[in-house]
C-alpha cells in the first residue's frame, strides 16, 4: 500500500483555511491507488454509483489501464492519480482522480477528473482537501513553486434551475478557481458514449474551463498559451477514448474566437451580470449545434437568469 499523501494547509487558499480544515487534515487519510485489488474495486464502485448512470465514468478496464501510469510519452510527462480517502474509522469517505500533464518545460497542468464526497461527509472539509490534493501531487512530481502550475476542471455552464451548477461555482471560487471566458475560449466535453452511438449523433456538452493558477489565484486573465496548454492536455486524454471529430470541432472554434490574453471570470451571485458569459442563457446561443449550442436560438433571458440567481443565492 503506498504512503498517504502529505497535504499541507498551505495547499489551500487562505479563504479555505478554517478550523474545520485543520480538523479535516488530522481526521482523513488520502492514499494513492496504484494497482488493482480490493481498494481499487471499492473506490471504482463508489465512483460508478455516482457517475456511471450519467455516463461520466470511464470503463473499469480504461481506469485499470491508467493505474500507476507516470512517465514521458511522445515528449510529454503524463501521470494518472486515483486517490481514496478514508475517515478515522476506515470508512470510505471520498475519492478523486486526475492527470498531471506537462509538455517539455511548459506549464504543469492538472486535469481534475472526478471528485466525490460521500453524502455523510459533505461540507466536512473533505471537499476542500480533495480540491487541494493535486497541489501535493504536483509537489511530489517535482513541480517548483516558480513554475506555472494550473489545476483545470471542466464545469457546466450556470443554469439557475440547476443548483449543483451554482454550488460548484461558489465552492471553486473560494478555492481560487476562475473560468476562462467561454465566449473567448469556448470548450465542450466530447461525447463519452460508446463510439457507435456517439458517431451517429455526436453530443458534446458545452462547458467552461475553470482554472486555479497556483500563486496567481487573483489573476484576471490568462495568457492564451496557457489556455492552449490546458486544451492540449485535455486532448491528450480525450483522444484515447473519444471521437476525433469532437476534438477537432472544439479546437476549430477556439482558434476562431481566442484572443490573447483570455479574460478570467468569477461568479458572484450578488453581481451575476459581471460573469454573464458563464450562464447557459448567454453562451449556448453563440455555440454551433455541433458543440451542443443552440446556434442563435434563445435559451431564456439573460436578465431573468441573473435576477433569479441574485434572488436565490446573493448573501
Ligand atoms: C461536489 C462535492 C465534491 C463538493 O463537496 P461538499 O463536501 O459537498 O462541499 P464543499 O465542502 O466542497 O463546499 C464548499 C463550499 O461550497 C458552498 N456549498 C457547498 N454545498 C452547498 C450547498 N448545498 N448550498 C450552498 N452552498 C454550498 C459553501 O460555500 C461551502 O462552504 P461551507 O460549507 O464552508 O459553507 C460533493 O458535493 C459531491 O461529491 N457531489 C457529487 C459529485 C459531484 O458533483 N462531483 C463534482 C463533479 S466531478
Amino acid at each position: 500500500m503506498p504512503a498517504p499523501l502529505q497535504l499541507s494547509l498551505d495547499d489551500l487558499t487562505p479563504a479555505e483555511r478554517s478550523p474545520r480544515l485543520v480538523d479535516a487534515l488530522g481526521r482523513f487519510t488520502i492514499t494513492p491507488i496504484v494497482s488493482p485489488g480490493p481498494e481499487f474495486e471499492e473506490v471504482y464502485a463508489f465512483l460508478d454509483a455516482e457517475f456511471g448512470p450519467k455516463n461520466e465514468l470511464e470503463a473499469k478496464s480504461t481506469i485499470l489501464g491508467w493505474l500507476g501510469r507516470a512517465g514521458v510519452e511522445d515528449g510529454q510527462f503524463v501521470a494518472y492519480h486515483l486517490l481514496s480517502c478514508r475517515d478515522a474509522d476506515g470508512a470510505l469517505a471520498g475519492a478523486r482522480d486526475c492527470f498531471i500533464i506537462r509538455r517539455g518545460e511548459g506549464p504543469w497542468v492538472v486535469l481534475l477528473s472526478h471528485v466525490l464526497v460521500g453524502p455523510a461527509w459533505r461540507r466536512s472539509g473533505l471537499g476542500a482537501l480533495l480540491r487541494a490534493a493535486p497541489v501535493a501531487l504536483l509537489r511530489a512530481a517535482g513541480a517548483q513553486t516558480h513554475e506555472e502550475r494550473v489545476l483545470a476542471a471542466e464545469q457546466e455552464l450556470i443554469d439557475p434551475a440547476d443548483e449543483a451548477s451554482i454550488v460548484r461555482q461558489l465552492a471553486y471560487r473560494r478555492a481560487g478557481f476562475s473560468a476562462l471566458n467561454p465566449q473567448v475560449f469556448p470548450y465542450a466535453q466530447p461525447d463519452f458514449r460508446p463510439h457507435a452511438v456517439a458517431a451517429a449523433d455526436p453530443r458534446p456538452v458545452p462547458m467552461m474551463l475553470t482554472l486555479r493558477r497556483l500563486g496567481l489565484e487573483q489573476a484576471q486573465e490568462a495568457p492564451a498559451a496557457l489556455a492552449w496548454a490546458v486544451l492540449d492536455a485535455f486532448d491528450t486524454v480525450h483522444q484515447e477514448h473519444c471521437l476525433a471529430g469532437d476534438l477537432a470541432a472544439r479546437r476549430a472554434l477556439a482558434e476562431a474566437w481566442c484572443r490573447d490574453p483570455v479574460p478570467m471570470l468569477r461568479f458572484d451571485p450578488a453581481e451575476p451580470e459581471r460573469a454573464a458569459p458563464l450562464l447557459r442563457a448567454a453562451t449556448l446561443p453563440l455555440l454551433p449545434r455541433r458543440l451542443g449550442g443552440t446556434q442563435g436560438e434563445p435559451v431564456g433571458e439573460i436578465a431573468e437568469a441573473c435576477a433569479a440567481l441574485r434572488a436565490r443565492w446573493a448573501p
